[in-house]
């Protein structure tokens, strides 16, 4: 079988090469993976900016969907032919999250998705309605889990802020429409997404890089109060602004450092009573809830391009770039 293999960090040093099939254990499952979708985090892992340690060789990737090929002799939540999606992490069923759980993280220190053939144990994988595509279901355990994890317990007419318009935002913008009298402001780099966040609902839009000071425009938006709730990917170098834009009482959901380092006054966490949740993705009860919400909501990942399993570097260059609005999808031909 083919697996893309990482010798040393850089997007040019992947390798595509041949590997032997390996025997099943009992409890295992074969997947013949049909689409892998790509992470911001699979551009750090590659680059050597998530874990600079990391003992390479490894094959990255954490998501990916497919069809059961082989179950070991004790396999019972699934059958050969079923077509599935894997999760995030390999151990982690549901609950709140344990060392075991993050430590099993698929495409870094765990081996990766991004192979012709995966094998896993049956409790990570995630049986496909008809009605998602490979394609959209590859785009769901990471950047679908951790938008929906984000939006937990979501009330009636919140008022949300999503920043950028990358797998996650577009995921929790989507998510987020589906609440009954959401208010969504979504900010961007750019013009372009900003009308595509229109189009998926979004109901105010600014445009972060032309002017800096969104904070002072939802404190305008929302006469003074602020947003009950920000989708946070700008990480330390935008919290400030944050903390000036949520409302007393409001939840921030911490999921990325895209804006690069910066300090932050705590201050306004405790004067506001503000709660800032960390969130690293989410369980597989999280992303079957997840696959079982497109039988009865018309919406779908948007996927922005999609491109062929050879071409994996072109697709972490193009990630890389930005230019990117929702998801990148690659199949094996
Ligand atoms: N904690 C977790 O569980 C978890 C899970 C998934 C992802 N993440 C993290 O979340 C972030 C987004 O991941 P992703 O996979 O959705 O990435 P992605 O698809 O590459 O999207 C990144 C988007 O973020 C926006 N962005 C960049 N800098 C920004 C800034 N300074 N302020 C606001 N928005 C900014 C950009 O949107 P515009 O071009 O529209 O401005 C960009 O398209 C990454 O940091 C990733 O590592 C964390």
């Amino acid at each position: 079988m083919l697996v893309w293999t990482l010798p040393q960090f850089g997007i040019d040093q992947l390798r595509l090469v041949e590997q032997p099939d390996v025997a099943l254990g009992a409890s295992d499952v074969r997947v013949q993976i049909k689409s892998v979708s790509l992470n911001y985090r699979d551009l750090l892992i590659v680059q050597g900016k998530y874990h600079p340690r990391l003992k390479l060789p490894c094959v990255i990737g954490s998501d990916a969907s497919g069809v059961v090929t082989e179950c070991g002799n004790r396999v019972s939540r699934v059958t050969t032919g079923q077509r599935v999606v894997l999760t995030f992490a390999r151990k982690w069923n549901s609950g709140p999250i344990t060392d075991e759980a993050r430590q099993s993280a698929r495409g870094a220190e765990v081996s990766g998705v991004f192979a012709q053939q995966v094998i896993c144990d049956e409790q990570s994988l995630v049986p496909l309605p008809d009605t998602l595509r490979f394609e959209e279901a590859a785009t769901l355990p990471c950047a679908a889990v951790t938008a929906s994890m984000a939006l937990q317990n979501l009330l009636p007419s919140e008022r949300i802020l999503i920043q950028g318009t990358g797998g996650v935002s577009l995921f929790a913008l989507q998510y987020a429409r589906r609440k009954e009298g959401s208010y969504i402001f979504v900010i961007s780099s750019d013009d372009t997404k900003l009308a595509k966040a229109k189009e998926l609902g979004a109901d105010e839009i600014w445009n972060y890089r032309k002017n800096p000071d969104w904070e002072k425009w939802i404190r305008e938006r929302t006469d003074q109060i602020g947003v009950d709730r920000i989708i946070e990917v700008g990480g330390p170098a935008s919290l400030d602004r944050s903390l000036k834009a949520i409302r007393s009482g409001g939840q921030i959901a911490l999921i990325g450092v895209l804006a690069g380092e910066g300090h932050f006054n705590p201050m306004p966490i405790i004067m506001k009573g503000i709660t800032l949740r960390g969130i690293f993705v989410g369980p597989r009860s999280e992303l079957e809830s997840v696959v079982e919400s497109y039988s009865y909501y018309p919406d779908r990942p948007v996927i922005d391009r999609t491109f062929s399993m050879n071409q994996l570097p072109e697709a972490l260059h193009y990630l890389q770039t930005g230019k990117h609005i929702g998801k990148i999808v690659l199949n094996w031909d």
